[in-house]
């Protein structure tokens, strides 16, 4: 009798493989970090066959650690870091450049010129995206662009482009070549309204066809794994990390939202069977598609940096030594000092888009110190989701009565009651944090008839922890506006 589900989580800065029972608890875990690789100022790149390494080691680890094999195993759900692009040779499956990571900005020249011609939102309609650095469509067009010999081979039919998704399922099963809708609504590509290829949008961008996965729903069984600890186990469910955390929240009903605080920050709210279109600087994309069901969709605000500003202190600054230094370091003084830090580092992603954004250290006095720069760089994530928050009433006509966290920066209690203090609304923490892991093993469990349905899995979710709003208006209205300045000098950097 199998009794439990695995998920490989495959984010920015690790792959994690979890195994999960029916209650949605925690069963085993294992965790592996891979390299950063930043070639020169904006760009971001990862080994893909370090990520494979990674990833078959910490399902081969979590395995073990929980004495269990595959006969345990009913399924297997993956996650992933969205938009990182990977392009390989069919054959032999050797990718011919590393990733480019979602956060690289190298494809800026390309983003303004498309906007010069046609304006930042001309494919919002078709893809529900602005045009940006931050999705996977121009990257791909990067690569066939400047990796030599690229195109001439994809228009033989000898290259598969990927999503981390579509790289994983082809190494796992080496025969199939899918992403998912969540994945695919990410390039700039498939068209919202279709989930198919939207063959407009790969003659502007130059994409042959024959290079693209096929897109499947986010819960149905694939294919199974051909190989390794794990070799017959049906994979059976595949989401981006962040449509993944709406599904571990159980975000099933139009007007639930979620924010994750992983390396960047990403709220979304589902808005049920029709695609709403933001005008607030939100983007539109698929929150999910339960096999034959029709797909969900959600307005996303996605927050580029944000853990990483803390992992930048801590690698680039040496201010802390580990993360986890951060809160009390911030908590040992009783405010920012007036110190305000925007981290433009990949630009400014939602609701602003300005890839020329860089980021700025505004306020700084004599009397500012090293415990004022962490604080600011805590409270540096709480702006940019009231920032993101806005635009999500503005769009939805929502107001939201509290908002679900989670993701790794949540166990940061300062945060968290900043959090709801700046915005004004109840954050409320779950009891599994672990949703984004939990959302594939979900959809893969969906699909297998491991849970029956959603209602299942609604009974899983259960409240924590909760933080009430308790800063005067008065302050939080300073504050923010402060924030707003220091925005300002960001953006203004280079215009
Ligand atoms: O869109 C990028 C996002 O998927 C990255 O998520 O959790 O690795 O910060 P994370």
């Amino acid at each position: 009798m199998n009794q439990y589900i695995g998920a490989i989580d495959q984010g920015t800065t690790s792959s994690r493989f979890i195994i999960f029972d029916a209650a949605g608890r925690v069963i085993a875990c294992a965790q592996k970090e891979h390299q950063q690789i930043y070639p020169q100022p904006g760009w971001v790149e990862h080994s893909p066959l370090e990520i494979l390494r990674s990833t078959d080691a910490v399902i081969a680890e979590a395995l073990v650690a929980a004495n269990l094999t595959a006969r345990d195993i009913a399924c297997v759900g993956i996650t992933n870091q969205r938009e990182t692009s990977v392009l390989w040779d069919r054959e032999t499956g050797e990718p011919l450049h590393n990733a480019l990571v979602w956060q690289d900005t190298r494809v800026d020249a390309l983003v303004a010129y498309f906007t010069a011609q046609s304006g930042k939102d001309a494919f919002r309609d078709r893809t529900g995206l602005p045009l940006a650095s931050y999705f996977s469509g121009l990257k791909l067009r990067w690569l066939l662009d400047n990796v030599p010999g690229a195109r001439a081979k994809a228009e033989r039919g000898e290259l598969r482009f990927g999503t981390i998704d579509s790289w994983l399922v082809s190494h796992l099963t080496r025969s199939q070549h899918i992403t998912d809708v969540t994945n695919a609504s990410r390039t700039q590509l498939m068209n919202l309204s279709s989930l198919s290829w939207d063959e407009e949008m790969l003659k502007v961008f130059k994409i042959p066809a024959s290079v693209l996965p096929r897109i499947v729903s986010s819960s149905e069984v694939y294919a199974e794994i051909a190989h390794g600890p794990l070799k017959g186990v049906p994979i059976a469910g595949i989401l981006g990390d962040q449509q993944a955390a709406l599904v571990g929240q159980t975000c099933f009903e139009a007007g639930e939202a979620k924010n994750t605080y992983g390396t960047g920050c990403f709220m979304l709210m589902n808005t049920g069977t029709r695609p709403v279109p933001s005008a607030a600087g939100l983007v539109t994309t698929v929150a999910y598609k339960l096999g034959q069901q029709p797909a969900h969709y959600a307005l996303e605000g996605s927050i580029a940096i944000s853990g990483a500003l803390v992992q930048w202190l801590r690698d680039n600054l040496g201010l802390i030594h580990q993360s986890s230094e951060i809160e009390p370091l911030a908590a040992s003084v009783a405010d920012n000092g007036d110190v305000y830090i925007v981290p433009a580092f990949s630009g400014l992603y939602a609701p602003y888009w300005k890839e020329h954004a860089r980021g700025v250290i505004a306020g700084l006095t004599r009397y500012a110190t090293k415990a004022h720069i962490a604080r600011a760089a805590l409270e540096a994530t709480a702006y940019q989701t009231r920032d993101v928050l806005a635009a999500m009433e503005q769009d939805s006509g929502i107001r939201l009565a509290e908002l679900r966290v989670d993701g790794g920066m949540v166990v940061n209690e300062l945060l968290m009651q900043f959090q709801a203090d700046i915005l004004d609304v109840t954050v409320v923490r779950p009891r599994v944090t672990e949703t984004t892991a939990l959302g594939a093993a979900y959809a893969a469990g969906l699909a297998t008839g491991y849970w029956k349905d959603t209602s299942d899995l609604k009974r899983n979710w259960g409240i924590e922890r909760r933080w009430e709003p308790a800063m005067a208006k008065e302050q939080r209205s300073r504050l923010y506006a402060s924030w707003q300045k220091a925005v300002a000098r960001a953006v203004n950097w280079v215009e």
